[in-house]
């Protein structure tokens, strides 16, 4: 794809860096933050008229909407709030973005509630945390645009942006030598980030619509993915104990929410970087 015009939202973010350093080697991007910051423009998604300005000022070919709330257990705390930010700005984009343009909104495995794995595209949504409804009452609107793709991707891994990553967190755990217990029961495809923006950026290149689910077939829980790290790293790991039951935390968790990612694979990508690889490619950046 090559100069296209493109509204990226959620452009600080960790996905949306990702998805920025791609897109604009070839093309015109304007990505969007909320706090300051010198490469972005900070744009407060949470009120209808800045939307409508950006959508003005940039006249994008296409929008790529990655911000979002994305912590389920704020999102438990803050129901409100997350309403703001992951569902009424779909509203605003549906009704001020003319056609044709394309609308590609960045959602979860969260929208299933993990009772019956794997799920396709075809297979209805029933979230069991407020985060996963917001994502899921998002996606309504969208379908509700013809010219739109919803790409659902799973727990992201990589070189994230703020300090409590997934995979900094579990090397901070891993390095205290401290006795700790790591989840062991929900299922996981850490998939990095490198790789979501490139699926997003191929189905752009396709000029596909409708759902898309993307994710790393291997599956880890989150102890198998510390073990993983450990082992990568050269690192001891045996203060690392398995929790073999569920953590008692805010929002309730989906415990296999794994997406069957045959359609995006048959239309050609099916590159995925193993999750070992990414440790190590990603260590210099999180040790
Ligand atoms: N990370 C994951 O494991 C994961 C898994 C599944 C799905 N997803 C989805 O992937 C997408 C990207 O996630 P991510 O991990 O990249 O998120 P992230 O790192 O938390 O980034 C969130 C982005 O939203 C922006 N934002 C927050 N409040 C805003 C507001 N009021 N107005 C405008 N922008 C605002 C932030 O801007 P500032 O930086 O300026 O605050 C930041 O750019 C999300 O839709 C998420 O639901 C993520």
């Amino acid at each position: 794809m090559k100069n296209t015009r493109i509204l990226l939202t959620g452009a600080s973010g960790f996905l949306g860096g990702e998805l920025f350093n791609l897109l604009s080697t070839t093309n015109e991007v304007t990505g969007i933050c909320h706090r300051p910051d010198a490469r972005f423009r900070a744009v407060d998604l949470r009120e209808p008229a800045q939307i409508k300005k950006l959508l003005d000022d940039v006249q994008p070919d296409v929008v790529i909407h990655s911000a979002a709330y994305r912590k389920p257990d704020e999102c438990e705390q803050h129901p409100e709030a997350c309403r703001r930010l992951n569902v009424q700005p779909l509203e605003t984009f549906r009704n001020c973005f003319p056609m044709p343009g394309k609308l590609v909104f960045v959602s979860t495995d969260y929208v299933f509630d993990g009772r019956n794995p794997p799920y396709t595209e075809d297979d209805p949504c029933c979230a069991v945390n407020v985060y996963g409804q917001s994502k899921v009452d998002a996606e309504t609107i969208v379908r509700q645009r013809k010219n739109s793709v919803i790409v659902r991707v799973p727990l992201l891994v990589g070189t994230e942006p703020e300090e409590d990553g997934h995979l900094s967190a579990l090397y901070r755990q891993i390095k205290s030598g401290e006795e700790c217990q790591i989840d062991h029961c929900g299922i996981r495809h850490p998939t990095w980030a490198c790789d979501a923006a490139r699926a997003i950026a191929f189905l752009l290149e396709k000029d596909a619509t409708g759902i898309f689910h993307y994710c790393n077939p291997e599956t880890l829980t989150k102890y198998e993915m510390a073990v993983s790290v450990a082992n990568t790293l050269g690192l001891p790991h045996d203060h690392i104990k398995p929790l073999l039951k569920p953590l008692p935390i805010t929002a309730p968790r989906p415990v296999d929410s794994s997406l069957d990612c045959t359609k995006i694979n048959e239309l050609g990508f099916t590159h995925t970087m193993p999750f070992a690889e990414v440790v190590r490619l990603c260590a210099p950046d999180f040790r």
